[in-house]
C-alpha cells in the first residue's frame, strides 16, 4: 500500500504575529509536494494562520487539546473550540506534555478518544528515552504507549490516527536517530499493529520526529515504514523546513 508522506512541523512555544505572518507566507510561496503538509501553531495563533492558509495546501494541526468536552478546566481548550478554526490534526502525548506536564498513557489515551470523537486526526507522539533505550527498552515502551490507546479505543480506530516516532534523546538535542535506527523502530511498531489488524497496519502513517534536518530527512523518506517526519526546531525556518517538504517528493 502506499501512505501519503506527511510533513509536520511543530512550532511548539514559540513565534508571535508578525513571525508567524512571515513563516507563513514563506511556506504559502513553495510548499507544493506530493506530501501533506501540516503546521502546529500555539494556540492563540490557530485562528491567524487558519486565515492566512485557507485555500491552500497546508494543513493544521493543534499542539494539544483537553479529553474534557467543556467546564470549569481553566486554562485548557477544549475538541470543539478547535473545530472553529479549521484544525485536522491534533499533536497527543509529546514527550514533552508526558515528562514535564505529566501526561499518562491514559490521558493520552482519553485525549486521543475526544480527538475521534470530534473527527480531528490525532498525531499519537511515542518514544523512548535515552535510559529505555539503553536498556533495550525502546520497542516495549513504544509498544505500551501504543497498547493503551488501543485498549481505550479500538484497533480499527487506527485508521485515524497517525503515529509520531520520537525518540525523547533525539528531541531538541541536534542527535537525531539514523534512518535504520527509525526503520527498526517503525518496523516493529507496525508489525505490532499487524498482530491486531493486519489491514490497519498497512495503512497507519508513521512519522519520525527528533532534530529531523533537511540534510538528513533525505536518507530518512527512503525508509520503507517512514511515512514522513514531525518536525520541532527546524519547522521554524521557512527554507530549512520546505527544504524537508522537498526531500519526501
Ligand atoms: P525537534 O523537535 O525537531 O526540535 O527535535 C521535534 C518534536 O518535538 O516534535
Amino acid at each position: 500500500m502506499i501512505r501519503q508522506k506527511i510533513v509536520a512541523g511543530n512550532w511548539k512555544m514559540n513565534g508571535s504575529k508578525e513571525s508567524i505572518l512571515n513563516l507563513v507566507n514563506g511556506l504559502l510561496e513553495g510548499s507544493k509536494s506530493s506530501a501533506e503538509v501540516v503546521i502546529a501553531p500555539s494556540f492563540p495563533y490557530l485562528s491567524q494562520v487558519a486565515d492566512l492558509t485557507a485555500n491552500s495546501q497546508l494543513t493544521l494541526a493543534a499542539q494539544n487539546v483537553s479529553e474534557q468536552a467543556k467546564g470549569a478546566y481553566t486554562g485548557e481548550v477544549s475538541c470543539s473550540m478547535l473545530a472553529d478554526f479549521n484544525v485536522k490534526y491534533v499533536l497527543i502525548g509529546h514527550s514533552e506534555r508526558r515528562s514535564l506536564y505529566g501526561e499518562s498513557d491514559q490521558l493520552v489515551a482519553e485525549k486521543v478518544k475526544a480527538c475521534l470523537a470530534s473527527g480531528f486526526k490525532p498525531m499519537l507522539c511515542i518514544g523512548e528515552t535515552l535510559a529505555e533505550r539503553e536498556a533495550e527498552q525502546t520497542i516495549a515502551v513504544c509498544e505500551r504507549q501504543v497498547a493503551a490507546v488501543v485498549d481505550t479505543v479500538g484497533i480499527e480506530a487506527f485508521k485515524d490516527i497517525v503515529i509520531a516516532y520520537e525518540p525523547v534523546w533525539a528531541i531538541g538535542t541536534g542527535l537525531s536517530a539514523s534512518a535504520q535506527q527509525a526503520q527498526e523502530v517503525h518496523q516493529a511498531i507496525r508489525a505490532y499493529l499487524a498482530g491486531l489488524s493486519a489491514s490497519v497496519s498497512e495503512g497507519v502513517q508513521i512519522l519520525y520526529g527528533g532534530s529531523v534536518k533537511a540534510s538528513t530527512s533525505a536518507e530518512l523518506f527512503t525508509m520503507p515504514d517512514v511515512d514522513g517526519a514531525l518536525v520541532g526546531g527546524a519547522s521554524l525556518d521557512a527554507k530549512e523546513f520546505l527544504d524537508i517538504i522537498k526531500a519526501a517528493g
